[in-house]
């Protein structure tokens, strides 16, 4: 939060924490590469789509600099943190085929500029620190109005069952409003030691009924859903060995019960039908 008198908003307290994430490298060295499995599932659900890409809370770049690389597409890489936009830009300064890749800096409630877009993400959690309910759908209806009518969304958020059951339990007692917003079950605050600071995050925890609601409220249905590891995304980043166990792992587990779970959705159109 702010120390000023005017209350801070959401953005401006994750633009705030990334800032610092990313400024401390922590964020580089806990995940050091894209999630191998969603970095293929971005790969097979993007395959025939035509268009653009959007890689909205793209932070450093993980997965914008692999898709420059797995891909021919002209893509747009946004996040609210100028310091994890700087890092991507000092990747992509090196690197063939950086023309096709512009670094927009902004909030994925409102893209500032006009763009339609054939493949959209919304990688690791991005969707569940835009806030609570009305912000998430800000987030989603934004992403809609800025997509082709055959394009794919492939999103990725924390499951309640996986994550945080500490502070999960602490927020059904607390019922801590998220900036002013009524508590939803899922709403929680959590704490990291960031370059030996503590920095609190919101983060909203969804079930996969939820998620597949809130997407088809926001004009998108849910096509595939599957777990984005079974093991902590850092491990499995971190560590090739666990990243194969896990992708033994992620075939029994469903969806739902994933560390995070991701989706790749289609837009619905004005009648309700999946285009
Ligand atoms: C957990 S990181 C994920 C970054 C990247 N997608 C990845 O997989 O490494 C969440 C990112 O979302 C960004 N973010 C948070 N709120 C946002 C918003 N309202 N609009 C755009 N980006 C946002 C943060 O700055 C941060 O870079």
């Amino acid at each position: 939060m702010n120390s000023n008198s005017t209350p801070s908003t959401v953005v401006d307290d994750m633009r705030d924490l990334y800032d610092r994430y990313f400024e401390s490298a922590d964020y580089q060295r806990r995940y050091p590469q894209p999630n191998p499995s969603t970095l293929a599932f971005v790969l097979r659900h993007g395959a025939g789509v035509e268009g653009s890409i959007l890689d909205m809370g793209c932070g450093n770049g993980r997965y914008t600099l692999a898709l420059l690389h797995h891909t021919a597409a002209q893509i747009t890489a946004c996040d609210i943190s100028s310091k994890a936009l700087r890092e991507l830009e000092s990747h992509l300064a090196h690197l063939p085929g950086k023309d096709r890749v512009s670094v927009l800096h902004g909030s994925g409630d409102q893209l500032p500029v006009a763009s339609q877009h054939g493949l959209l993400l919304l990688l690791f959690g991005v969707l569940s620190h835009a806030g609570a309910k009305a912000e998430r759908m800000a987030m989603l209806e934004n992403l809609r109005a800025h997509a082709s009518n055959k394009a794919r969304l492939i999103l990725s958020v924390p499951s309640v069952w996986r994550r945080r059951p500490l502070e999960l339990l602490k927020s059904l007692f607390t019922r801590q409003r998220a900036y002013g917003k009524p508590w939803q079950l899922g709403d929680i605050h959590f704490s990291r030691l960031i370059d030996g600071q503590r920095l609190q995050f919101f983060y909203h925890l969804y079930t996969l009924s939820q998620l597949r609601a809130e997407l088809r409220e926001a004009g998108w249905e849910v096509l595939v859903a599957e777990p984005e590891s079974a093991l902590p995304e850092w491990l499995i980043t971190q560590r090739p060995l666990m990243e194969k166990i896990d992708r033994v792992l992620q075939f029994f587990l469903p969806a739902a019960l994933g560390y995070g779970i991701r989706v790749a959705a289609r837009p619905l159109t004005l009648e309700g039908n999946a285009s």
